[in-house]
């Protein structure tokens, strides 16, 4: 279809007629106003706004992620985007903080470590130009966080943080300690809690931590029931699956060897 199209714009050129300018790929998203909240120097939490030029400033690129393209089941996409690292010298961390919580729009709630966005070199993308858009679901809006080419960091949902609003510095500590408590000492609990913080909080919350996008899984299983556990792991593969409509695949981050031991660690809830 795009070489017929072309084709016929090559036509309408012969024929001197000036062709309007024909876009290789379709942006998405807007420019978006977005807060980074940090303490201050006495301490209070405190949000600045950023617009979307003032991030570009600190050194905008052009970049392709070959890990979005694998875990969207997209190619080629482009995007502008500023290193991570690159904003963090923005800030005076004073207070211990060694995570950036990324609070979205569609009640996401990603968190990446510091140390992650070091080792893996994380960029932010401030605007998304896909091949097709039709292939764009309503959740993929800047600001997005990136894995660059040539970094490998572990496949997970965790790296994948889009349509972000806010951007808070925290502490990892304290952000999980809830969450830990109920892994006790069980290293099958600490590994299914592991598989959970990587893949599925971001949309499934616990004990007020992560994301409300999906529904509250302690409300519609009761993991101490053999049948709740084999209908949990139904339920997962119906709609987690690579053709999800809304590009939810989740599947692929996680083996059934995984779902189990996140299945040991959600019965530990009473
Ligand atoms: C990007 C957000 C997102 C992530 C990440 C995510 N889920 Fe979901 N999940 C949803 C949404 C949205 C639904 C469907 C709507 C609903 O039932 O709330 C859903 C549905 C489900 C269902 C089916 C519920 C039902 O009533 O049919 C299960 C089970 C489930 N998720 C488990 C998980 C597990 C386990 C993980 C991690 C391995 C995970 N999800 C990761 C958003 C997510």
């Amino acid at each position: 279809m795009k070489q017929i199209f072309c084709g016929f714009m090559t036509l309408l050129l012969a024929f001197g007629i000036s062709a309007c300018s024909v876009p290789e790929k379709a942006e998405v998203g807007e420019q978006r106003i977005f807060r980074i909240t940090h303490a201050d120097s006495a301490g209070r939490m405190f949000s600045e706004i950023w617009t979307t030029l003032k991030l570009e400033s600190l050194g905008m690129r052009e970049i392709s992620s070959e890990y979005f393209d694998r875990a969207m089941h997209i190619s080629d996409s482009r995007f502008s985007a500023i290193s991570v690292s690159r904003l963090l010298t923005e800030f005076a961390l004073k207070r211990g903080e060694d995570a950036v919580l990324l609070n979205c729009f569609d009640d996401y709630q990603g968190i990446l470590s510091i140390a992650d966005v070091y080792r893996y070199d994380l960029w932010l993308a401030t605007k998304i130009k896909l091949v097709s858009e039709s292939s764009k679901p309503d959740w993929l809006n800047p600001l997005l966080i990136l894995v660059p080419d040539g970094q490998q960091p572990p496949f997970q949902e965790r790296f994948m943080t889009a349509n972000i609003r806010e951007l808070k510095f925290v502490r990892l500590n304290d952000y999980y300690a809830p969450l830990e408590k109920i892994a006790g000492t069980s290293p099958k609990a600490q590994e299914g809690l592991e598989v959970f913080k990587n893949n599925c909080l971001f949309c499934h919350s616990l004990k007020g931590r992560g994301g409300n996008k999906g529904i509250r899984l302690l409300e519609v299983y009761d993991f101490s029931y053999k049948f709740d556990q084999m209908r949990m792991l139904g339920d997962f593969k119906n709609f987690h699956h690579k053709n999800n409509l809304d590009k939810q695949d989740v599947e692929q981050f996680v083996t059934q060897e995984k779902l189990g031991r996140v299945i040991d660690y959600l019965k530990n809830f009473d």
